[in-house]
């Protein structure tokens, strides 16, 4: 089969593998339809992921039809059409037990990672009883696509840990897709603002038309600024990060009003200042966290009752025979508009 295939830093190809076949009795191995690349495999490219080692088949988002099962799977079977999660969860350590699948001892985020990913014609999903999840019938499976990692990541890490509620005033920093799956969640809510900033005016117009109340282009570097103002000078309850960069994660520090809470979802390679000397007094709470994909399954009837449409974030398609064009397109994303690019078997 062919794959995508990490070769070290700055270094990818696409190669021909032998197809993955059952390696333990809770894999399943299940054939592509629809991926996608990340963020978080450009980081991988850039050599900033010590756990992805060369020669290591990228990808940890997509669906597909499970192609075999080994003995202990019970609930998926040949031809089921499925969601793979970017989230192995064993279902049953101590982590799993507290619903932190991304802490699974025996799983988390291995795929694309430690073991072979989704950028390939087949995968090996290990525990796929509690990893993969069923397609409804009648599915647009493009939408679920988004299923896999970026909606339950801007949910989870952003608008759940950001507490945020009815009438709440909520900033996103970074309009990407993980920071547009945080507004089209948030929105769950009813926030009373939800102003988005970035620096790209594309995407800017792209969460206005997602429902983002205000936007805000930092290119002056005044955004903080421009808050306040929204704000009567108070800040908002919510400031969620979806960048990962030190810059952002300080916007969120200064914005951030009495009793709110910082939601980091940004992937931090270096350190950030935590000015506790501006927030020692303010009742504020800062929550990190890795993606657990706990809400996978309410997240999809969202999608299917049309109360979101992650389709919308989809702005290019490939054959995955040109997979690497792909790449190009999304590690261009400030020139070529990119959000998500979907790749079709
Ligand atoms: N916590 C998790 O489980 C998890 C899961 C998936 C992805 N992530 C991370 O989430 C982050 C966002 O992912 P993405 O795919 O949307 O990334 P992206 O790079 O596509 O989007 C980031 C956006 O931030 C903007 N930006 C850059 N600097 C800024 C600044 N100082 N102020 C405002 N905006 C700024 C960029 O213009 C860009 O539009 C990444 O760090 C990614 O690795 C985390
Ligand atoms: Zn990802
Ligand atoms: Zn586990």
């Amino acid at each position: 089969m062919k794959a995508l295939v990490y070769n070290g830093p700055g270094k990818k190809a696409l190669e021909d593998r032998p197809q993955p076949d059952i390696a333990a009795p809770t894999d399943a191995v299940v054939k592509i339809a629809k991926t996608t690349i990340c963020g978080t495999d450009l980081h991988i490219l850039k050599g900033d992921v010590p756990t992805c080692t060369p020669g290591r088949v990228l990808g940890h988002e997509g669906v597909g039809v499970v192609d075999k099962v080994g003995d202990a799977v019970t609930a998926f079977h040949p031809g089921d059409r499925v969601i793979v999660s970017c989230i192995s969860s064993c279902g049953k350590c101590d982590y799993c037990r507290r619903g932190m699948y991304s802490h699974c001892v025996n799983g988390g985020w291995i795929l694309g990672n430690k073991i072979d990913g989704t950028q390939a014609e087949y995968v090996r999903i290990p525990f796929a009883d509690t990893s993969l999840y069923h397609i409804p019938e009648g599915a647009d499976d493009d939408a679920l696509v988004m299923l896999s990692d970026i909606l339950p990541t801007g949910f989870e890490c952003g608008v759940l840990n950001g507490k945020v509620e009815p009438g709440s005033t909520v900033a996103i920093v970074g309009a990407g897709p993980i920071g547009l799956a945080a507004l089209l969640t948030a929105q769950f809510y009813s926030p009373g603002q939800i102003v988005m900033i970035d620096m790209d005016d594309n995407r800017l117009q792209m969460a206005t038309r997602f429902g983002a109340t205000a936007v805000i282009n930092n290119k002056d570097g005044k955004a903080v600024d421009k808050i306040m103002k929204m704000t009567n000078g108070r800040g908002v309850d919510a400031a969620i990060e979806a960048v990962g960069v030190p810059a952002s994660f300080l916007t969120c520090e200064d914005i951030v009003a009495p009793g709110g809470i910082i939601a980091n979802i940004g992937v931090h390679g270096v350190k950030a200042d935590l000015h506790l000397e501006r927030l020692w007094d303010r009742n504020i709470a800062i929550t990190t966290r890795l993606v657990d994909t706990v809400t996978t399954p309410m997240l999809l009837k969202t999608v299917q009752s049309h109360r979101i449409d992650p389709k919308q974030l989809i702005t290019h398609r490939f054959k995955f025979a040109n997979i690497l064009e792909a790449y190009e397109t999304f590690g261009a994303a400030a020139k070529t508009n990119a959000l998500k690019v979907l790749i079709e078997a």
